[in-house]
């Protein structure tokens, strides 16, 4: 499923960068090679790094 649009990201690219050790939506974008553009999908970016981070029954 495509999450970002501008940067043609999807949610696995999202899940793999989170899994990488991206604490923020910013390094995601920067995992991926690319920065945010017009920000509609940051809030689903964030959503899913909290997923990810829950997952792997980290503290937060
Ligand atoms: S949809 Fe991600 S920056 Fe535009």
């Amino acid at each position: 499923v495509y999450i970002c649009l501008c940067n043609a990201l999807t949610d696995t690219q999202v899940r793999e960068a989170a899994s990488s050790g991206a604490m923020r939506v910013r390094d995601v974008y920067a995992g991926c090679g690319c920065q945010a553009q017009c920000g509609r999908c940051t809030a689903t970016v964030l959503s899913i790094l909290r997923e990810e981070r829950a997952a792997e029954g980290g503290a937060g």
